[in-house]
């Protein structure tokens, strides 16, 4: 039986994907390659090219394959772009789940991991943040993971299936080969946006607000290892297996990095001064974003190896260093 991996192609899909080949799992990965890159699939899984609004595609895997679980990645997760473009995210985001589990129940497949997020707690009220505290996701990309989670949950009541949600705070790193990493389109994220500037594709870091309640003024996030959040969904496919209910867990290290240290890492490792610029905050970010983990390590048993930032800034770099254009050949 083997393991579906929706979005396999992405950064964090691609990443799992080799995980779980590493540790002899069947894997088939699914992707319409509108921002994963055929690069990054393993080539040892079997590859489908499609997208998951489309109910002929989704029944034909299923149809051709002997699926065992699904690892849901596959949809849009720039939280700007849902804010100018909301129904882009509805439609791909919930529509294309929703499409899933109709498929999904008609072929008895009945555990699905889910790649879900910390913007689920929008403005958290406590730190760190844990799993039952509230849920008022600030932008329209953290109303459809929410959104996401609860089709699994009334479609897990009617129809029996199982389903574990994975709240990842700030994924970032690449696999150890330097083989895969991050490369998006347009680039938002703080760690690949820094690591621009020793590559020579960008003048400066722009830092965003320095007027936060935090040590230095500069917004904390808790900075996780994408092989870290590989093995964490290897981890709920067994715990699924074993029988266990459907649960939510969030994925971090519980340790917080200001914006600031962030860059001042960068910096250590690639020897590159990297100059920094402050501009005005950007809308919707909250100060503090730290995980409370115990409940993935308790339950699950998970024990993320990569708890030192400069490790892990040096592992993206490695990456970064190599393919300076993603995936791109020139
Ligand atoms: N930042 C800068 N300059 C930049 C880019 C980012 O100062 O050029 C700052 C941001 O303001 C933020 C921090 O760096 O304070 C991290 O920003 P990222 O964009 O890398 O990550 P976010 O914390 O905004 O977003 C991450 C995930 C989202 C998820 C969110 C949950 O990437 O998918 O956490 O809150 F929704």
């Amino acid at each position: 039986m083997a393991i579906l991996v929706l979005g396999g192609a992405g950064y964090i899909g691609s990443h799992t994907v080799y995980e779980l080949i590493d540790r002899g799992e069947e894997v088939v990965v699914a992707d319409n390659l509108e921002t994963g890159h055929i690069e990054a699939v393993h080539p040892k899984a079997k590859f489908y090219q499609g997208d998951i609004r489309d109910r002929a595609f989704v029944d034909k895997v299923f149809e051709e394959c002997k699926i065992d679980a699904v690892i849901h990645f596959a949809a849009n997760s720039l939280v700007g772009e849902s804010m100018t473009n909301p129904l882009k995210y509805y439609d791909n985001n919930l529509c294309g789940t929703k499409v899933l589990l109709e498929s999904m129940v008609a072929h008895r497949i009945d555990k699905i991991v889910f790649s879900s997020t910390a913007a689920t707690y929008g403005e958290p009220k406590n730190i760190p943040i844990m799993e039952s505290d509230s849920t008022h996701p600030t932008n329209c990309y953290g109303e459809t993971k929410l959104s996401m989670e609860k089709m699994f949950k009334w479609t897990g009541r009617a129809h029996g299936l199982r389903y574990v949600s994975l709240r990842y705070f700030n994924a970032c790193g690449a696999h150890e080969s330097g083989e895969i990493g991050e490369a998006h389109a347009p680039e938002t994220h703080l760690i690949p946006l820094i690591l621009q500037v020793p590559n020579g594709k960008r003048e400066a870091i722009t830092i965003f607000g320095d007027d936060y309640q935090t040590p230095d003024g500069t917004c904390i996030r808790d900075y996780i290892h994408v092989t870290d959040l590989a093995m964490a969904h290897i981890l709920a496919v067994q715990y699924l297996r074993d029988g266990n209910i459907s649960n939510i867990f969030n994925l971090g290290n519980g340790v917080g990095f200001s914006v600031k240290e962030v860059i001042e890492t960068a910096r250590k490792v690639t020897g590159h001064p990297i100059p920094a610029v402050i501009s005005e905050r950007r809308a919707g970010d909250p100060a503090r974003l730290i995980a409370s983990s115990e409940k993935a390590r308790q339950v699950l048993g998970w024990n993320p190896q990569h708890d030192d930032l400069e490790k892990i800034i040096a592992s993206a770099w490695k990456w970064h260093k190599n393919h300076p254009n993603g995936f791109e050949k020139k």
